[in-house]
């Protein structure tokens, strides 16, 4: 049986991997990646889908900008163990994800993706027509209101908001210098 639950700490390597194989090095350039680096997700918006204890699906929700002072989520990435595809898994996932945002009271939610995909979730490009992000194909900028309205009239770049991650603390590379001091004879 196929659980969705809200992502735990715990889960991160185990997501890391399944990123990694489900779209490999690419996934660090893809337009939508750039506006995800160095933030936090927003809070109780990130997902898994386990089957016996196994990670085959993840999703997480960023806050960003749909043009200027405009707040709205960002989807993504979503990926799906490639043995357990078709399974209903990423629809689970996606709808999961939006039911949730909702309740937290956001207004949209905007993703890069395949209209053929996404479409079934409400999402479309027919209200990010004002809106760009930098690199991406705009027939892919896709969204849903959660709150009917919630673009009306938005226009403008799609700009991360989230907080910053902490950076790591820097490693020291060099030798501490050590002075001689002579001993005295
Ligand atoms: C896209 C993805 C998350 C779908 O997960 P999933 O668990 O297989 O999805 P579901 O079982 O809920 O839905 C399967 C349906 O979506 C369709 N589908 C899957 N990927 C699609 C895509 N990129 N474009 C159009 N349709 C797609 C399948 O053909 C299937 O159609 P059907 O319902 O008519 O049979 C998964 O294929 C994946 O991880 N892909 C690699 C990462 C990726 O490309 N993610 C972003 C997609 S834009």
């Amino acid at each position: 049986m196929i659980t969705v639950r809200t992502e735990r700490p715990v889960d991160t390597p185990a997501r890391e991997s399944l990123l990694n194989l489900a779209y490999g090095a690419e996934r660090h350039t893809k337009p939508s990646a750039r506006v995800r680096k160095a933030r936090k997700p927003a809070g109780g918006l990130s997902f898994v889908a386990l089957e016996r204890g196994k990670m085959l699906g993840t999703v997480r929700l960023w806050h960003v900008n749909a043009g200027r002072r405009r707040p709205a989520l960002l989807l993504g990435p979503l990926a799906v163990h490639p043995e357990h595809r078709n399974r209903g898994i990423g629809s689970r996932l996606v709808q999961h994800a939006l039911t949730e945002a909702a309740r937290l009271g956001h207004g949209a939610v905007l993703l890069v993706g395949d209209a053929v995909y996404y479409g079934r979730f409400g999402f479309s490009a027919e209200k990010t027509q004002g809106l760009r992000l930098s690199g991406a194909d705009p027939a892919r900028v896709l969204a849903v209101e959660l709150n009917a309205g919630a673009l009306a009239g938005a226009h403008g770049a799609i700009t991360a908001s989230g907080e910053r991650e902490r950076a790591l603390p820097s490693l020291r590379l060099t030798k501490p210098r050590v002075r001689l001091v002579p001993r005295a004879a």
